[in-house]
């Protein structure tokens, strides 16, 4: 379209999917097509279809009728090019010469990544590289700094809500303590939403290391005033107070014996030790990340979307796009890039939770 800044971008996902990539991507795509007569290229499997040179155009019929679909119809990979060096990997520097070049060959004037905080770090490091990059923060972990939401982590939150929810009932009715491991390696925010949403009388968040004496006395006590089950929602990265002493290399030996499943199975036998008490697991694992995104999802990753082909008209590159309390707006992407948005500990929901009594571990 005469005045725009772009003519034919391409645009990839990139990292762990989550509901709403393709509402996303539908969103980037309707508004540059539709409005600004854009060309589409689409990227497969993220950072590697840039490498590989795996890519099509997208055609209309290619974005339509995807708000509702789950996961991502270009694909997805982990791939950092930046990243080091596996045996049978390209180098770094033939990485980022394929990139060029496949950004010259398909003529690109910008590439829209839609991606994580990995992803994100590495949409900065291009940008240095002279390339033009427009980014859009998704993920169900919700642990994207600059941004006060990420697309998918409503959806996961209300996923794992239901499933604690359920697990109320056959609690209740066993008088057992049903542990539910959910995902966030690095922050807490779902396990802190979803456990504040589903009345967990535990929630454990790696920015608060657990003592387990602390969980022990609470669950104890819930038992003395009736109330024979418990709900102990934890993220997968949360840690015991020993473990949050140790160095990182301790950390990773620990997880890395063959006999260490994951958190909440660990936590399942420290409880049942220490308290006597019957324990069962529910791990949410990957349903958290699939099927349809909720309305709330679907909306958000319309707003990023089209603010993206805006940003794409006006050449105004280089920028993540970002909810920032109820404006949508551009961030650079360096002021972004590798930085975590961990709960914070004076954060509000923390005191919200512990006056209803919830125990944090600590
Ligand atoms: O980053 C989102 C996430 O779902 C994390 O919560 C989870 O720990 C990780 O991805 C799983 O990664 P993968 O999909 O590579 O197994």
């Amino acid at each position: 379209m005469k005045g725009s800044a772009t003519n034919t971008f391409g645009i990839l996902t990139s990292g762990g999917d989550c509901p709403g990539l393709n509402a996303a991507i539908r969103g980037v795509a309707k508004a540059a097509y539709g409005l600004y007569g854009m060309k589409i290229i689409g990227i497969n499997n993220g950072f590697k279809g840039l490498i590989e040179d795996d890519t099509g155009i997208l055609k209309p019929e290619d974005f339509s009728g995807i708000l509702t679909r789950g996961g991502t119809i270009l694909g997805t990979s982990r791939e950092k090019p930046f990243g080091k060096v596996k045996d049978n990997d390209f180098s770094v520097d033939m990485k980022l010469d394929a990139i060029k070049e496949n950004y010259k060959k398909n003529n690109l004037d910008c590439v829209v990544m839609l991606g994580g905080n990995g992803s994100h770090k590495t949409a900065a490091l291009l940008k240095e590289q002279g390339l033009n990059i427009i980014g859009l923060p998704k993920t169900i972990d919700n642990d994207i700094y600059g941004t006060d939401i990420t697309f998918g982590f409503h959806t996961a939150v209300d996923i794992a809500t239901e499933a604690i929810d359920r697990l109320h009932s056959t609690a209740h009715s066993h008088n057992r303590v049903m542990i539910i491991e959910v995902m966030g390696h690095n922050a807490g925010w779902l396990a802190l939403y979803s456990g504040l949403a589903g009345g967990g009388d535990v929630i454990l968040i790696p920015e608060i290391p657990y003592h387990m004496d602390s969980i022990k006395d609470h669950l104890k006590n819930r038992a003395k005033s009736g109330k024979q089950f418990s709900i102990v929602v934890v993220a997968e990265g949360a840690l015991s107070y020993e473990e949050y002493k140790m160095d990182k290399k301790q950390l990773k030996q620990k997880r890395k014996d063959p006999g260490y499943q994951s958190k909440a199975y660990e936590l399942a036998k420290d409880i049942e030790d220490k308290t006597g008490m019957d324990v069962r697991i529910s791990v949410l694992g990957y349903l958290q990340r699939g099927g349809t995104p909720s309305p709330y999802d679907r909306v958000l990753a319309t707003q990023f979307g089209t603010v993206a082909a805006e940003l794409l008209y006006k050449g105004e590159y280089g920028n993540m796009v970002a909810r920032e309390k109820d404006d949508i707006i551009a961030k650079p992407l360096e002021e972004i890039a590798g930085k975590l948005k961990p709960v914070p500990q004076d954060h509000i929901l923390l005191k919200n939770a512990r006056m209803v009594g919830t125990c944090f571990g600590d």
